[in-house]
């Protein structure tokens, strides 16, 4: 389950399928604007807990987080993926 801060309602996990998908799904409000290939960097989440059980961040995922200066804890949700339980932040939740 992937446990959405501010959110009563857990969403369930899937390890293939990316937690922006996941969380598009569940009508969770999440901003993109490349549509998921790790060029706009509005996908940010915070990773609060489980960052453990998810996949480690490819090269392309690594540059746009260095280019945004997030710092560890920070991950893209189109780029993540989640074999277990996790508690993010969305850090633009706006799905304007
Ligand atoms: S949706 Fe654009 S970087 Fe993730």
């Amino acid at each position: 389950m992937i446990r959405v801060e501010g959110r009563e309602q857990p969403v369930a996990s899937s390890p293939a399928v990316s937690i922006l998908v996941l969380l598009q799904r569940a009508a969770v409000p999440i901003h993109t604007i490349c549509g998921g290939r790790a060029q706009c960097g509005r996908c940010l989440i915070l990773v609060l807990e489980g960052s453990e059980r998810m996949n480690r961040p490819g090269p392309a995922e690594l540059l746009r987080l260095k280019a945004l200066a997030a710092g560890p804890g920070y991950r893209l949700a189109c780029q993540s993926y989640t074999r277990g339980d996790l508690r993010i932040r969305i850090v633009n939740p706006s799905a304007a």
